[in-house]
């Protein structure tokens, strides 16, 4: 196993094309402006970093994520949020008063968070709490790594593409509840954002665009759109650049959303319980809303 020492880190690939666990931190403890500056770095270079064994309060997760920039209220998807903590964005399968979750299917096709908003989140935390005895595992993959390895011919193609990013595409949008779906729609209008996007403290280009929100290059008919966004997003999601990361609980994971994509897989028994909780950190504005053609 390769590992090596960084300051006061040790950390640990997790994959080929990217990744890193950093061993040794706490996040009940207060962390030095050396160690988040460090902690930064890592994340900004592996697009995703893993923290093991963190015992932590809400009151923790929302301390630590404050220290990368200002967290999202999810104002956008209130439905989704802590009842007492906005900050935080629950993901849970376990019924409330006997009905289903409102979060029970969330994440399951391939995104960067929030990327149909105008200030797409630089990256954001999630704390694994509950989890079934088997599966609920979340894949992610390199959209910087998948950038690289395009044509330098493909690279000239895209540059300065516009992809249309509409939430309300996502098919489980038609198996959710229809006032829940109004509320959404209205506080959602497609975004245009730039397919191609240099991540703003790497400098590096990376992909920016989903599995199923993204149907739509501007100025392009979707028939003229589809097949190109299609063969993209294949092209991102090629076990090549891809990571699979098996939960235990108390891991947490930052990805960042600029040059990362995940995909929460329903891997695990009907029933099953699984409850999570992420921090989502904003970004730099980006974009505008779409209005067609
Ligand atoms: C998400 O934030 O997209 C959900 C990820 C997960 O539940 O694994």
């Amino acid at each position: 196993m390769h590992r090596e020492n960084t300051h006061a880190l040790q950390t640990r690939r997790l994959s080929h094309a990217f990744g890193i666990e950093i061993e040794g931190l706490d996040l009940r403890e207060a962390q030095s402006d050396a160690t988040i500056a460090e902690v930064r770095r890592l994340w900004n270079e592996n697009g995703i970093v893993l923290l093991r064994g963190q015992q932590i309060t809400p009151g923790h997760l929302i301390a630590f994520s404050r220290r990368f920039g200002e967290l999202d209220l999810h104002e956008t998807l209130k439905a989704f949020r802590h009842p007492d903590h906005p900050e935080l964005f629950v993901l849970s399968t376990i019924p409330v008063e006997g009905k289903p979750s409102v979060s029970e299917n969330v994440g399951r096709h391939w995104h960067s968070d929030m990327s149909y908003t105008l200030c797409p989140p630089l990256g954001s935390i999630f704390h694994a709490q509950i989890l079934p005895d088997v599966g609920g595992d979340t894949m992610f993959c390199s959209t910087q790594a998948a950038y690289d390895a395009l044509s330098p011919k493909m690279k000239q193609v895209i540059e300065g593409l516009e992809a249309v990013h509409n939430y309300m595409d996502v098919e489980n949008m038609k198996r959710r509840d229809p006032a829940l779906v109004a509320q959404l729609r209205e506080a959602n209008p497609p975004i245009a954002q730039p397919l191609v996007r240099t991540h703003a403290e790497t400098g590096k280009k990376c992909l920016y665009l989903s599995e199923q929100m993204t149907r739509r290059i501007v100025g392009m008919h979707e028939k003229e759109s589809a097949p190109l966004m299609r063969m993209l997003f294949e092209h991102c999601v090629d076990p090549l650049y891809t990571y699979r990361h098996k939960w235990a609980k108390n891991d947490i994971i930052m990805w960042d959303n600029r040059s990362t994509m995940h995909l929460a897989l329903a891997d695990f028994d009907a029933g099953a319980h699984r409850y999570c909780m992420r921090t989502t950190i904003l970004g730099k504005p980006s974009g505008y809303v779409w209005k067609g053609q």
